[in-house]
């Protein structure tokens, strides 16, 4: 990778040392760019006209999204975020009293309050895959799990909000094939941070978002739904792009996955992100993944150096968000020590809140949250070491 082209792209790396990539990660120049153009196009000659001179790049978007994860373009939907885009597959499932849904410890709590609304309206139940050894999905739990015919669905992230392990979405996914059961793949924080392909993983349908590791605009995000099944799913909200007026009375819903989307979108958004996978596939998915993971056992192993700090991601392959406590000062803390530098250092914190299952299982209220990217250095991991030995603690 070549990693001065990597920093030279992102002008902010000269002013901050940018540690949240799990939140929203620095955009490189060519999505500004894109943006800016097409902002400045929208002011002057109107938005409508303006995405009219930019179609081919705005179909590239799910050319490029397909490249990206080893889809069609057809498969998949550009929605706003990656909760709505999940929402839409979920709420399109015939998912009836007794029909059970399968997550790990480590869902995202905004995944877990849809599961808990259909069992409430529709008496879904909920089930959780207990973790292996190494704070992973167990795949023989997993199987068993599945012998159950009433299982309807697997869901989970392949990487949590608050770090933890990557589970083994190729092993889930082939589980989850073999025993004839949907698979919901919530790829949130892997796409753009490590090669996903829904051939290899088996999913059915996968939602994913634009701002955090992919480097695209905040409001974008996208979902993946596999072809064959894409037909037999009904969106939950149906509009005049996802569906057709006939007649009065009749109307036709749109056979390719856009049948999960909205008319009205953010185009300037829309933009950017098809220049974030372009950029992003540039790179290339595995170098990019080999140094996140580079940097990632680095700063694991330097928090080993500070006293009081307890590094709290588990699993047998760990990502580039690395997530720790530390005796004396609350995440919030650590937050403020490090934001306030001469060189500003952003982190985040992680609370209960968004993974419950996972931090009551380990007794966590919050856990100070590091996200790096590929732009990021062993330098930038020094100097936070350096604040860190620093911080004044009760
Ligand atoms: C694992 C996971 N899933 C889903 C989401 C939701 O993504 P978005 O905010 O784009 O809807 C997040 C956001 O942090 C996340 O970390």
């Amino acid at each position: 990778m070549n990693i001065e082209q990597l920093r030279a792209d992102t002008p902010a790396v000269e002013q901050l040392i940018h540690f949240n990539n799990a939140g929203a990660a620095l955009m490189p120049k060519p999505v500004i760019e894109v943006m800016t153009r097409q902002l400045q196009l929208e002011a002057q000659l109107g938005g409508y006209e303006a995405a009219a001179q930019h179609l081919p790049e705005l179909e590239n978007v799910y050319g490029a999204i397909g490249r990206l994860i080893n889809a069609c373009p057809d498969e998949i939907a550009v929605i706003e975020n990656a909760t709505r885009a999940w929402d839409m597959a979920f709420y399109s499932l015939p998912l009836q009293a007794g029909d059970v849904v399968l997550t790990s410890t480590t869902e995202y709590a905004g995944n877990y309050i849809p599961y808990l609304q259909l069992k409430k309206r529709r008496g879904i139940e909920i089930r959780i895959i207990p973790n292996d050894e190494q704070g992973q999905v167990s795949l023989s739990a997993l199987k068993d799990m599945l012998g159950d015919d009433r299982v309807a669905l697997v869901s989970l992230p392949v990487i949590a909000t608050n770090g933890g392990p990557v589970q083994p979405i190729e092993q889930i996914g082939a589980l989850a094939r073999a025993a004839g059961v949907l698979f919901l793949l919530d790829a949130c924080q892997g796409v753009g941070q490590m090669p996903i392909d829904v051939q290899k993983i088996g999913c059915h349908m996968l939602a994913a978002t634009s701002r955090k590791y992919l480097r695209g605009p905040r409001g974008m995000g996208f979902l993946y739904v596999e072809k064959s099944l894409c037909q037999n799913l009904e969106p939950a909200f149906l509009d005049l792009h996802a569906a057709s007026l006939l007649t009065p009375e009749t109307f036709k819903i749109r056979e390719d996955a856009r049948r999960f989307e909205n008319w009205e979108c953010n185009v300037v958004a829309k933009l950017g992100l098809g220049a974030a996978v372009d950029y992003a596939l540039a790179q290339g998915l595995e170098p990019m993944w080999q140094r996140i993971q580079h940097l990632a056992a680095y700063l694991r192993d330097r928090l080993g150096e500070v006293a009081g700090i307890k590094p709290t991601d588990s699993g047998i392959i760990k990502s580039g968000i690395v997530t720790f406590t530390c005796q004396g000062s609350s995440a919030v803390q650590v937050q403020q020590w490090l934001a306030a530098r001469d060189k500003r250092i952003n982190v985040s914190t992680s609370t209960f809140r968004s993974t419950m299952l996972d931090m009551q299982q380990r007794n966590l209220l919050e856990v100070s949250r590091a996200s790096l990217h590929a732009y990021n250095t062993e330098a930038e991991i020094d100097e936070m070491i350096e604040a860190l030995l620093r911080m004044p603690r009760s």
